[in-house]
């Protein structure tokens, strides 16, 4: 039985192809071993959404190859094969296969032409082709909380993002198919599961099947509806786009307790310049009318976003302007991005006009007042209980637990009871810098 060796850089999607990856690969009798040392094969998935990303998989593909042990084979999955195909063979030494985004449904079948003695192939083909990649059961990267992609690709060409060009145009999974995923990961007993896609507003099925009888005023909010209707614990989204985040979602989640109490809503930018030079499609002024409804809800709902610094022109003022709108939409939590050009987005042939040290500078001022910002909202949960999904159990120290609030917190907390795999009330005895630590009530 050949052993395969599975290593994920980037985001949820990568994170969901590797583990229908695995599952692919064991049900054809290769073994997913948790290290690269007895690996007979070494598959890379890869992340291109930024320089350093990239240039990861260069690093990895090196030390693979140098390791001293065995060769073994080496694939390179995800964006970065997707965008450079055959090149990666003359851009790295040692790589056997490349195996874009559309083709990772045929995982198995390369790695036989690769057995078969076939060298420096490359499939970047169809995602479609040969393969029902919707009903496949999973491997999970835990056993309670589960992936469910519902869209893949995006059509928004943000003018400096390569996604649109590295995972394809927008498709939507069909509602029936995401529902019975659901239902079925209920009954293995995943407590938890996110929906997930680059942009899932934009969420289009081709059919209403499966959302007949919910209400929504768009096919999203009547897909959370639905997977709320499943009775599964714990339901979190994302990523949403701006422009089409609809605030009946803020109803559907303060009418639906399962829908959990937190939004990921990137806004790049606080400058409308540079959100225009970005192509995002939205405006500060709309931006905010977003974060008021989601503000103003019922319950609390944690915001989270993402922004990126030093985009071609940015002036002091428009970074000032970013400065503001963080301090004034106290994100719970905030990924900030030094702007990386990524070769054929149209904003890699603007003028970079910001030097290398001062997007590090800005960018360590922007954290700072972010960090700020998160601690006063993570000290606001000391001596408050919170529901905590006992994700992991840790032995080092001893009845340690981990995981994550509703509000997707990150939680460390005791507990003598063994609770792993449920959702507990935990009393917040302490906050540090990311993380709340507590003691199971
Ligand atoms: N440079 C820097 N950050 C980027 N992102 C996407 N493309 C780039 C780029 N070229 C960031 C955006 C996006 C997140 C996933 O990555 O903030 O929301
Ligand atoms: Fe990239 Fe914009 Fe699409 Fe997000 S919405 S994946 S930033 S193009």
């Amino acid at each position: 039985m050949k052993k395969v060796y599975l290593e994920t850089f980037g985001c949820q999607m990568n994170v969901s192809d590797t583990e229908r990856v695995a599952t692919q690969l064991e049900s054809n009798n290769y073994e997913i071993v948790p290290n690269e040392e007895a690996a007979d094969i070494v598959l890379i998935n890869t992340c291109s959404v930024r320089e350093k990303a990239e240039h990861k998989l260069y690093t990895r593909v090196g030390q693979v190859r140098n390791s001293g042990g065995k060769k073994p084979i080496i694939g390179v999955l995800g964006c970065v094969a997707q965008l450079e195909g055959e090149t990666l063979f003359k851009k790295t030494q040692g790589v056997d296969f490349v195996l874009g985004t559309q083709a990772v449904g045929r995982v198995t079948s390369i790695i036989e032409r690769v057995l078969e003695g076939q060298k420096q192939i490359s499939d970047l083909g169809v995602r479609e082709e040969n393969y029902d990649w919707n009903t496949l059961e999973t491997q999970r990267h835990s056993p309670f909380v589960a992936f469910v992609p519902i869209i893949e690709g995006c059509n928004k060409f943000c003018t400096y993002c390569i996604v649109p060009f590295s995972r394809g145009r927008e498709k939507s999974l069909p509602a029936d198919v995401v529902i019975r995923q659901v239902k079925n990961l209920r009954n293995e007993g995943v407590q938890e599961v996110h929906l997930i896609g680059q942009n899932v507003n934009s969420y289009r099925p081709q059919t209403v099947s499966g959302l007949e009888g919910f209400t929504g005023a768009t096919p999203f909010s009547k897909l959370l509806r639905a997977v709320a209707a499943t009775g599964i614990p714990r339901i979190k989204f994302n990523t949403s786009f701006p422009r089409d985040f609809h605030p009946d979602i803020v109803d559907a989640i303060n009418e639906n307790e399962n829908l959990c109490n937190w939004v990921h809503l990137p806004v790049q930018s606080g400058s409308d310049r540079i959100l225009k030079a970005m192509r995002r499609g939205h405006t500060i002024e709309n931006y905010l009318q977003r974060v008021d409804k989601i503000k103003s809800s019922k319950r609390k709902i944690s915001l989270t976003t993402d922004i990126i610094v030093g985009f071609p022109d940015e002036t002091q003022e428009d970074f000032a302007d970013t400065v503001k709108l963080v301090e004034y939409c106290e994100y719970d939590s905030a990924y900030i991005f030094k702007y990386s050009p990524r070769f054929g987005t149209p904003a890699a042939e603007m003028q970079d006009t910001l030097t290398d040290v001062e997007k590090t500078n800005r960018f360590i001022a922007l954290e700072n007042v972010q960090k700020r910002n998160q601690t006063k909202s993570l000290k606001s949960f000391e001596n408050s209980t919170v529901k905590v999904l006992a994700e992991r159990k840790s032995n080092k120290p001893a009845d340690n637990f981990f995981g994550h609030t509703t509000c997707h917190k990150i939680v460390n907390f005791v507990s003598s009871k063994d609770v792993l795999g449920k959702i507990v009330d935990v009393k917040i005895t302490e906050a540090k810098s990311n993380t709340l630590f507590g003691i199971i009530c």
